[in-house]
Formats: C-alpha cells, sequence, structure tokens
C-alpha cells in the first residue's frame, strides 16, 4: 500500500507545483491589517482544498485571523496524529530585491520562489499531496486532524485560547509539526529544540516636538541619545547579556550534545561566507551552532528615530524607537525574562524622557526527547522519502505552538521539516525546493503509515 502511495505522490508532482503556486498567490501577510481580507481567503481556499480531499474542513474563529480545521473519519481504535502548520506569511519588503514579485510564485533551477515558499505554505503543501495519495488509494491509515493557523507570523497570540477550549477535539498520540529545515541539502533532519521568544519595543519620547540641534542641543534631553544608550547597554564585552537574572534558568550544554553537533557537517568559514559577513561575533566560549541553538540572545530588529531621508537634517528627535527581540532557551521563562528586561532599562533611562514598553509576542523555548518510539518512526520516515538517515538538530527560530501544544495538551511534537539553510525565509527571494517537496510529501506519507502502525 505505502507503495503505491509514494507512486502516485511521484505522478502528481506537476500538478502539485501548479496547486501550491495557487496558494502562494493570496498575499496572507498577517501583520497587515490591510491584507485582513487575503488573509481569511487564504483560510476560506485551504478549507476547500482539503473539503476536496474528502476531509470535514471548516474555518474557525480565533477573535484574530482565522485557523482552518479538518479531520478524516476517524475509528476509535487507531491512533490519531495532530497535523499542525501556518498559512500566514511575513511582509515581503523590500520589494525591490525580488528577482521575481513575491506573490507571483516563479518556478526557476529547481526551486519555486514566493513569499511563504519555504515558510510555511510549501511544507503545508507537501502534507496535503501526501493526505491525497493515502485517500486515493482508500483512505488515510490513522484518524488525522490538520489544524493551520493564520497568526504563527505574528506570535500565535489567540490560538493558546482555542487550543484549551477546544482540547477535547483536539487529543492525539501524536503532533507533527514540517515548519523547520533540513539541516543541509540531502542531510534532512529531525528538529528536537527550538528557541523562545521574546519580542518588545522601546519607545522614548522627550519634546513635544522635534527641536533645533543647534539652538537647543546640549540642553535638553536627546531621545535617539538615550535610546542608543540603554541598548548599547545590553551586552558586555564577551557578548553576554547584561540583563540581571538573565542566565538564572538557562539549562547549560551537556557535552554529549556539544559533542554531537561538533560532528555535523558544519564550516563557521562556509557559513560566513554564503552570509557576506566578515566575522562571526557572539558570547565568548561557544560555537556557532551553539550560539544559534541552545545560548539566549538579545538584538535589535528596528530602529527608528529623527531624520531619515537623504542629505543632513539638524533636529533633535522627539522620538525614538526600537523594536528588540530576546531569543530564549530552556528553561527560562519568557514573562520572567519581559520584566527583567523592563526594569533593567527603566532603572537604567534618566527620568528627563519617557520610556515605553509593549510587547509583540511570546514562545516558550523547547527541548524535546529524542529518544522516543514515536521518534523512531519519523526517522524511518525520512529514510523513506530521502533515501538517508536524519541528523538531530535544534533550531534557533521559534514556534509558539509547540510550548503551547506541550503544555494544554501535553504532547511532544515531531519537527520534520524540509526547508533548506538557504531558503531565505523572511527575506528577500524566498524560495521552496522542488525537491523539498517531493521528499517532504513522500516522507510524510511514509510517517503516516509508521504512524499508525
Ligand atoms: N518557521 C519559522 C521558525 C523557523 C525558522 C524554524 C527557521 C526553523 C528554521 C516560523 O515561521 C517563525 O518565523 N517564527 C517566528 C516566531 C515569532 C513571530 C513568534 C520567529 O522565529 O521569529
Ligand atoms: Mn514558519
Ligand atoms: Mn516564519
Amino acid at each position: 500500500m505505502i507503495q503505491r502511495v509514494l507512486e502516485s505522490i511521484d505522478a502528481r508532482q506537476a500538478q502539485a507545483v501548479e496547486d501550491l503556486k495557487a496558494l502562494l498567490r493570496i498575499p496572507s501577510i498577517s501583520t497587515r491589517p490591510e491584507h485582513a481580507a487575503d488573509v481569511r481567503r487564504c483560510a476560506q481556499w485551504l478549507a476547500e482544498q482539503l473539503a476536496g480531499l474528502g476531509l470535514t474542513a471548516s474555518i474557525e474563529e480565533t477573535g484574530g485571523h482565522p485557523l482552518v480545521l479538518a479531520r478524516n473519519q476517524h475509528q476509535p481504535a487507531r491512533p490519531t496524529v495532530l497535523v499542525y502548520g501556518h498559512y500566514d506569511v511575513q511582509p515581503p519588503e523590500p520589494l525591490e530585491q525580488w528577482t521575481s514579485p513575491p506573490f507571483e510564485p516563479t518556478v526557476r533551477d529547481g526551486a519555486i520562489y514566493a513569499r511563504g515558499a519555504a515558510d510555511d505554505k510549501g511544507q503545508v503543501w507537501a502534507h496535503v499531496e501526501a493526505i491525497r495519495a493515502w485517500q486515493q488509494a482508500g483512505g488515510l491509515p490513522l484518524n488525522l486532524i490538520m489544524l493551520i493557523e493564520g497568526e504563527e507570523e505574528i506570535g500565535s497570540r489567540n490560538l493558546e485560547r482555542f487550543l484549551r477550549e477546544r482540547a477535547d477535539q483536539l487529543k492525539a498520540n501524536f503532533c507533527v509539526i514540517s515548519d523547520t529545515s533540513q539541516f543541509a541539502r540531502d542531510v534532512p533532519a529531525i528538529t528536537y529544540g527550538l528557541r523562545g521568544l521574546v519580542y518588545l519595543e522601546l519607545t522614548v519620547t522627550g519634546a513635544s516636538h522635534d527641536l533645533h540641534s543647534g539652538v537647543y542641543g546640549g540642553a535638553v534631553p536627546n531621545p535617539a541619545n538615550v535610546l542608543v544608550g540603554l541598548l548599547g547597554s545590553l551586552h558586555d564585552a564577551d557578548g553576554r547579556v547584561t540583563i540581571p537574572g538573565f542566565y538564572d534558568d538557562v539549562v547549560p550544554l551537556t557535552s554529549l550534545e556539544r559533542q554531537q553537533w561538533a560532528r555535523l557537517p558544519f564550516s563557521e568559514v562556509r557559513f560566513a561566507r554564503e552570509l557576506g559577513v566578515r566575522g562571526l561575533p557572539g558570547e565568548a566560549g561557544y560555537t556557532t551552532l551553539e550560539r544559534r541553538w541552545a545560548r539566549p540572545t538579545c538584538d535589535i530588529n528596528g530602529l527608528s528615530s529623527g531624520y531619515q531621508g537623504a542629505g543632513a537634517k539638524t533636529i533633535i528627535p522627539a522620538r525614538a524607537s526600537a523594536k528588540v527581540s530576546m531569543r530564549l532557551v530552556p528553561n527560562q521563562n519568557p514573562l520572567r525574562i519581559q520584566k527583567a528586561f523592563e526594569s533593567a532599562m527603566r532603572q537604567r533611562c534618566p527620568t528627563s524622557v519617557k520610556l515605553e514598553i509593549t510587547q509583540h509576542g511570546l514562545a516558550a523555548p523547547v527541548v524535546i526527547p529524542i529518544a522516543s518510539p514515536a521518534m523512531k518512526k519519523a526517522a524511518a520516515a525520512i529514510r523513506t522519502g530521502f533515501g538517508v538517515d536524519p541528523v538531530f538538530m535544534r533550531e534557533g527560530g521559534s514556534i509558539p505552538v509547540v510550548g503551547q501544544i506541550k503544555s494544554i495538551l501535553g504532547l511532544d511534537s515531531l519537527l520534520v521539516g524540509f526547508g533548506l539553510p538557504d531558503d531565505r525565509v523572511h527575506a528577500p527571494n524566498e524560495k521552496f525546493d522542488l525537491n523539498a517537496l517531493l521528499r517532504g510529501a513522500r516522507t510524510i506519507a511514509a510517517l503516516f503509515h509508521e504512524l499508525a502502525g
């Protein structure tokens, strides 16, 4: 049976790409209010596609963007798998850097280019193709619940409540998520850890309006000077974050994990060259993989103040603002870290300006035990899909639902993702390899078989 399913995935490759293009044409940018109707249209389109495969599919309201929920006819004796994905995407800017427009999917050199191609529409589509193949072969071999949300890129703010309210309908034995990457081309991976996130915005306000920097400079508070001072105080000379208590709950790396990561096929020199950076600064005493996967960070993500146009304009800006992300690792608590950050900033901020701090998203860090029967099944499925064994890796990115599913449904996720490190997720010219789509669909089809058995 599994052989027939795999063959029908192979045979439908060209049509699968055309269908994925239709999904990628919908600009479902969750953070932009003016795209709310596109986001909803995307959910509706997906629900129709899933209904077309014989699933019961519905649009569910969350208070924010809707999510898509679909299931097959459940049989009590069978195990249940919860599949999670997200159909929302990041904003495409800067537009001028795209070779082909972000919402006009284009195939070049064996990859499909569009916003959301790898993150996460292409990966969701690998699941859809796997489901289609099983349905055509007579039906899925297990109970399926598919949840595709529209707010992942804005922190899955409303999902937590939905999971709590619908916990009985979402009970499952396994959770599968394809929203991560392979370790490298032809080196598929199971991801067993994700960093968490606290995303904050700081706004410093001085005078009620911009002031002539000659007439007033030196005698009034300058919010831009104050803000860069605060931001400049966040790290010490060893690259460590200076917020009191920041490292208190950090679980140190084990020497076993360090040894395993050191054996992965990773070159710091090549990594730096591919990114176009001249060096790899970071927390002293850790390798690049350790810094990315197991150490917490504090980074400016956006910065604005004063005159931004061409040439000179001599002003003391009335306000300055910055967006700051902290990536967290087990067992740091996002809310506790947010509080520690706020109180450090308030303590360091002069009283001559106003400091406001708002939060744009939280996610818990996770590490998933790898010695489970489910992990073995996932590894076997990757062998079927890719022809080689997976490596076990952690990731620096965050997926809020993974922590939510653990705390609310008590379930560990299987993070089986098919992106590549050079997919340029969140950046111009995002792509997803057609080969990753095919092998991904094959892997998921095989995983359904493994989890059923
Ligand atoms: N799929 C990514 C996370 C990711 C990226 C995992 C690369 C593995 C490799 C996800 O869509 C994402 O971007 N998450 C956000 C979460 C945030 C908005 C709460 C992130 O990490 O910035
Ligand atoms: Mn994603
Ligand atoms: Mn993303």
